[in-house]
C-alpha cells in the first residue's frame, strides 16, 4: 500500500465558493468555478509543545503532510526577528509616536529570501509523486530558492523568466544550482500564463512550484508561526505584495494559530506595492473590490514587480478580514527604506524586501499608528539578491591616487 502524503483531516477548499475536496497535490483551481484553492488543516489538538525541532518543519504539526513523509529541507526558516530601535527613535523624532518595530529578517533563509520556505514543502511533494519536470515563472527568488530545492530533490526544474528583469544575483543563483532557463521577451505575467498554460496542456505531467500551488502557502504560513512564538501577535504585519502568496500565508498562519486557541487575537496586515505596479493598492484605495490590472509593470524593486497577481481574491481577504491596508511607495521611498534598513540597522534588504518599510514610514508619517504599538516588518530577501540597487545607494565615496592620500583623507575625517 502507497503511504499517505497527506495529514488526517486535511481537505481542499475553493476561495471563491467554499467547495470542500479532497486533497490532491495537483488540484490547483476549484473544479466547480475556476476559483484558487487554499489547505484546510485541522487544528484540534495543536498546542505550543507540540512545536519541535527548529525551522520550518518545527511547525509540523499544522502542516500538511503526513508525519512519515520525509522533507527535502535547507533547514530554512528560524529567521531572526529583529528590533530596531534606531528606526524606532527616527520614527519619534518625526511623527512623535514611538510604535515598537521589529523586522522578521526572511533574507536569512537558505538562498536569501522567504520563498524557501514554500519551496521545502512543494519540492518534497514532488519528489514523493516523482514527477517528470517541474516548472516556475518568475522575478527571480522563485528562481533561485525553487533551483536550489529541486537540485537537492533531484528533481528537473525548468525556470521561465521575464528576460532582463531578473536582479543579477538571482539569475547567478538559479544557473548555479543547474535549472533550465527559459527567458521570455515580457513581464513576469506572460512569463506566469507561459507556465500556468503549458501546465494545464500537460495534464499534470509537469508541476508548478508558483503559489496558486495552495501546497508552497503552507511553508510560507511558517513566518507567522515563529512571530507569535517569539513576541506574541503583533498589532501589525507589514508585507510586500507581489502575487499575493506570502500576505494570504501569513494571514492563514495567525488564523491557525488562533483557531487552535494559541493566540487570543490577530494583526491587522499591511499589503505594500510599488507605485508602478500596484493593482491591489490602487484598487483598496478607490475603494474597489478588484484588483485594476497594471499591462506594463515597472518598479525598481522587480521582485514585485507584478501587474496582475494571481492570489489577489486572497491578499485582498487577508487585508480585509484583518481590518489592515493596501499602501503604495515610489521607487525613491523604497531606496531610502533600502538604505534606512542598511545604514541605521545593518539590515541588508533588496528592494522588495525594503518596500514594507518604506510603506510603515508613509503611514508613520499619516499618523496611522499608534504609541506602543507593534509592528513587524517583513523584510522579504536579501540586498546581495540585487547588486546593482545597492551601488545606486548614496554614501560618501571618495577615491585617493595613492596610500599617502588615504592617509591624510583618513585622519581629516576626524574632524
Ligand atoms: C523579495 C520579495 N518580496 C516580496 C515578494 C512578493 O511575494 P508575493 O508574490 O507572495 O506577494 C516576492 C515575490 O517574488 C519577493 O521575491
Ligand atoms: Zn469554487
Amino acid at each position: 500500500m502507497q503511504r499517505p502524503l497527506f495529514r488526517k483531516g486535511v481537505m481542499l477548499r475553493c476561495v471563491s465558493c467554499g467547495a470542500l475536496y479532497e486533497p490532491d497535490p495537483k488540484l490547483f483551481r476549484c473544479p466547480r468555478c475556476g476559483g484558487l484553492l487554499e489547505v484546510v488543516v485541522p487544528t484540534e489538538g495543536v498546542s505550543w509543545s507540540s512545536f519541535r525541532g527548529r525551522g520550518v518543519w518545527r511547525y509540523r504539526s499544522l502542516l500538511p503532510l503526513a508525519d512519515e513523509v520525509k522533507p527535502v529541507s535547507l533547514r530554512e526558516g528560524d529567521t531572526p526577528l529583529i528590533r530596531c530601535e534606531n528606526i524606532e527613535e527616527y520614527v519619534r523624532r518625526r511623527t512623535g509616536r514611538a510604535p515598537r518595530i521589529y523586522v522578521k529578517f526572511e533574507g536569512a533563509n537558505p538562498t536569501g529570501s522567504f520563498k524557501d520556505r514554500g519551496m521545502t514543502v512543494v519540492s518534497t511533494i514532488a519528489r514523493e509523486l516523482r514527477v517528470r519536470l517541474v516548472a516556475a515563472a518568475s522575478t527571480g527568488n522563485t528562481a533561485s530558492s525553487a533551483a536550489a530545492y529541486t537540485a537537492r530533490a533531484g528533481l528537473r526544474m525548468v525556470l521561465v523568466l521575464p528576460r532582463g528583469k531578473v536582479a543579477l544575483g538571482k539569475l547567478g543563483q538559479s544557473i548555479l544550482h543547474g535549472a533550465s532557463i527559459i527567458e521570455v521577451d515580457g513581464s513576469f505575467d506572460d512569463a506566469m500564463k507561459a507556465v500556468m498554460e503549458a501546465v494545464e496542456a500537460s495534464r499534470g505531467a509537469i508541476y508548478p512550484f508558483n503559489s496558486f500551488n495552495p501546497w508552497r502557502l503552507e511553508g510560507q504560513k511558517t513566518i507567522a508561526f515563529e512571530v507569535a512564538e517569539e513576541i506574541g501577535v503583533p498589532d501589525y504585519v507589514v508585507v510586500p505584495v507581489g502575487n499575493g502568496g506570502n500576505i494570504s500565508a501569513i494571514w492563514k498562519g495567525f488564523n491557525e494559530l488562533y483557531d487552535a486557541g494559541l493566540v487570543g487575537k490577530k494583526p491587522r496586515m499591511i499589503g505594500v506595492q510599488a507605485a508602478g505596479a500596484a493593482p491591489l493598492a490602487e484598487a483598496f484605495e478607490r475603494g474597489l473590490d478588484k484588483p485594476l490590472f497594471v499591462e506594463h509593470p515597472e518598479t525598481i524593486a522587480t521582485a514585485i514587480r507584478i501587474g496582475k497577481p494571481v492570489n489577489w481574491p486572497k491578499a485582498m481577504r487577508a487585508v480585509r478580514e484583518s481590518g489592515g491596508r493596501f499602501v503604495k511607495v515610489s521607487d525613491d521611498e523604497i531606496l531610502d527604506a533600502m538604505k534606512m534598513l542598511g545604514a541605521r540597522e545593518g539590515i541588508g534588504a533588496e528592494p522588495a524586501g525594503a518596500s514594507s518599510l518604506a510603506g510603515f514610514l508613509k503611514l508613520a508619517e499619516e499618523g496611522y499608528f499608534d504609541e506602543g504599538d507593534t509592528v513587524v516588518l517583513i523584510v522579504t530577501g536579501h540586498a546581495l539578491k540585487d547588486p546593482d540597487s545597492m551601488l545606486r545607494l548614496s554614501v560618501d565615496r571618495r577615491e585617493a591616487r595613492s596610500s599617502e592620500e588615504a592617509v591624510r583623507m583618513l585622519l581629516s575625517m576626524l574632524h
